[in-house]
């Protein structure tokens, strides 16, 4: 445990699940959670992108469909999310960003953690934003090899094109242009939406403001664990 992380290992009300459209900051929120509590990220985006950077079978059929907006095929992500989550780090907990995006994934993660002794049921936080400010957030999107994040209009970098962290020459990712945002929100609206409303109908569920401030929707975040792990789920907002 790093020494800014938190004490309380038991702060987290269960496997955590950040929920939203391309760009609404389930990265940036993901990392800030994870250094907080000393939990693992697992974001199924970053898990294909090192996969086609290490040229595996997988990595090498996910690069085409990821450049063009499209969802890899359900059976293949969950195997690679099932193998991330056996690992020993996901013992205290976890915080799940981009996973699950279809509701075939999203009923084989619930099975999945049902499986897993002393598991309490996923607890999703939806964050939202609208779509003209996505469009920003993702063309201005840069990213350091280590996964910095950095934005050109909202985040800036304090030297253009290097990440204020390590000094890594930043990117923009293949996906990040205007036209494969468009199919990616398309995308999203199809086949995630319902994945929304199936946690939204399980109760341990709830929706913050993505517009507002990476600190405000941080402590947004925060309290909507709070509160789910203080208030029994029976007693939660259905
Ligand atoms: P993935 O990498 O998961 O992309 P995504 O879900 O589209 O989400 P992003 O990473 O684009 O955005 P984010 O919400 O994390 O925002 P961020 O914090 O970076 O997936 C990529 C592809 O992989 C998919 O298209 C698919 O092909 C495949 N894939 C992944 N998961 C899959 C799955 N489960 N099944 C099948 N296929 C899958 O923030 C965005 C920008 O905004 C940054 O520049 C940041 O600095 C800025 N920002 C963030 N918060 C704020 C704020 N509050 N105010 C101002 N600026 C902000």
């Amino acid at each position: 445990m790093n020494a800014s992380a938190h004490p309380d290992n038991t702060f987290l009300p269960g496997p955590t699940l950040l929920l939203g459209a391309p760009g609404v900051g389930k990265g940036t929120q993901a990392k800030l959670i994870m250094a907080k509590f000393a939990i693992p990220q697992i974001s199924t985006g970053d898990l294909l992108r090192r996969h086609r950077e290490d040229q595996t079978s997988l990595g090498l059929m996910a690069d085409d469909l990821m450049r063009r907006g499209v969802l890899v095929p359900d059976d293949l992500v969950n195997e690679m999310v099932a193998a991330r989550l056996a690992e020993a780090d996901c013992v205290r907990g976890y915080i799940l960003d981009g996973f699950p995006r279809t509701l075939a994934q999203a009923n084989w993660l619930d099975r999945h953690v049902n499986a897993l002794s002393q598991a309490t049921p996923v607890v999703a936080i939806n964050v939202q934003v609208s779509d003209a400010v996505l469009l920003r957030r993702i063309t201005g999107r840069r990213i350091c090899p280590d996964g910095h994040i950095f934005n050109i209009y909202t985040q800036a970098p304090r030297v253009d094109g290097r990440c204020d962290i390590d000094g890594l020459p930043l990117e923009q990712r293949s996906d990040d242009s205007e036209q494969v945002f468009q199919h990616r929100m398309q995308t999203f609206h199809a086949q995630t939406t319902p994945v929304i409303e199936h946690y939204r109908a399980g109760g341990r569920f709830a929706e913050v403001d993505g517009s507002l401030r990476v600190s405000d929707v941080n402590e947004a975040i925060e309290e909507a664990l709070t509160n789910f792990r203080t208030d029994p789920p029976a007693q939660r907002g259905r």
